[in-house]
């Protein structure tokens, strides 16, 4: 007998093996379960996990339609059809590529109350269920979602001043200028993220290094949001090499 750790690490030679294996398994699990919840992030790091997900949603012939997804944030001011927003980043990478139904695709909205905003997808993750299986990415100063390292974290979706280095790291999708930025988000809370059944961190590339050895080696802190998932009874870490070149153990 073995025992069951959690997190679990997987590290692969680069960061397309990982997309790929990752979303074969997000794809059986689909098949399996036609109705599943999914936890989305954006950013450059689900880039490839989408792309392979839209090439077996072809070759398998995928069946979305009883799908449901929730992102993990939005950017505060932005519509969902704005070009910077992450409604908008989704809709180019993933949903146009499948039969999802729109009615099942959760978003928070950037233009709406923000409170009554935070409370209400609360509330739409709780009428589904809950999620079943979160996907996430992670900041270099080890942010998950929008939660930033602080002295205390929030459980529940709320609104979120960004800090300078995440508002510097999205200034990509902004024409390169950081004054583009918005700088308030909605975010899943800690909670919300940690309720999921499962949860699955993508990192990679050297920047990442440092965050993850103290996600994986390090003491569970506010200071590392992700250091949380070391509460979590089934999470993974998929890591490329780079990624998992400062690991210890
Ligand atoms: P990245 O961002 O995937 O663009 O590195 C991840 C994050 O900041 O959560």
């Amino acid at each position: 007998m073995h025992s069951v750790r959690s997190p679990r690490v997987t590290v692969f030679p680069d960061a397309r093996t990982a997309a790929r294996v990752v979303a074969a398994r997000l794809a059986s699990a689909l098949q399996e379960n036609p109705s599943l919840v999914f936890g989305l992030p954006t950013g450059r790091t689900p880039i490839a996990l989408y792309e392979e997900l839209v090439r077996l949603t072809a070759a398998r012939a995928l069946d979305w339609s009883k799908v449901t997804t929730f992102n993990l944030d939005e950017f505060v001011g932005l519509r969902p059809e704005d070009p910077g927003s992450y409604r908008r980043f989704m809709q180019e990478h993933l949903f146009r590529f499948t039969n999802l139904d729109p009615q099942r695709i959760n978003f928070l909205v950037g233009t709406a109350n923000p409170e009554e905003e935070c409370l209400r997808y609360e509330r739409a993750i709780a009428e589904v269920g809950g999620i079943d299986i979160q996907i996430l990415g992670i900041g270099t100063n080890g942010h998950i979602g929008f939660n930033e390292p602080g002295h205390e974290l929030d459980s529940l979706t709320h609104l979120v001043k960004l800090r300078q280095e995440t508002r510097r790291s999205n200034a990509a999708f902004f024409g390169g200028n950081i004054d583009h930025v918005p700088t308030e988000a909605l975010s899943m809370g800690m909670a919300t993220i940690l309720h999921s059944r499962s949860v699955v961190l993508l990192a990679h590339g050297e920047s990442k290094a440092g965050c993850m050895a103290r996600v994986v080696n390090g003491p569970l802190t506010t200071e590392l949001p992700a250091s949380f998932l070391q509460l979590h009874p089934d999470a993974d870490l998929i890591l490329d090499a780079a990624a998992a070149s400062q690991l210890t153990h």
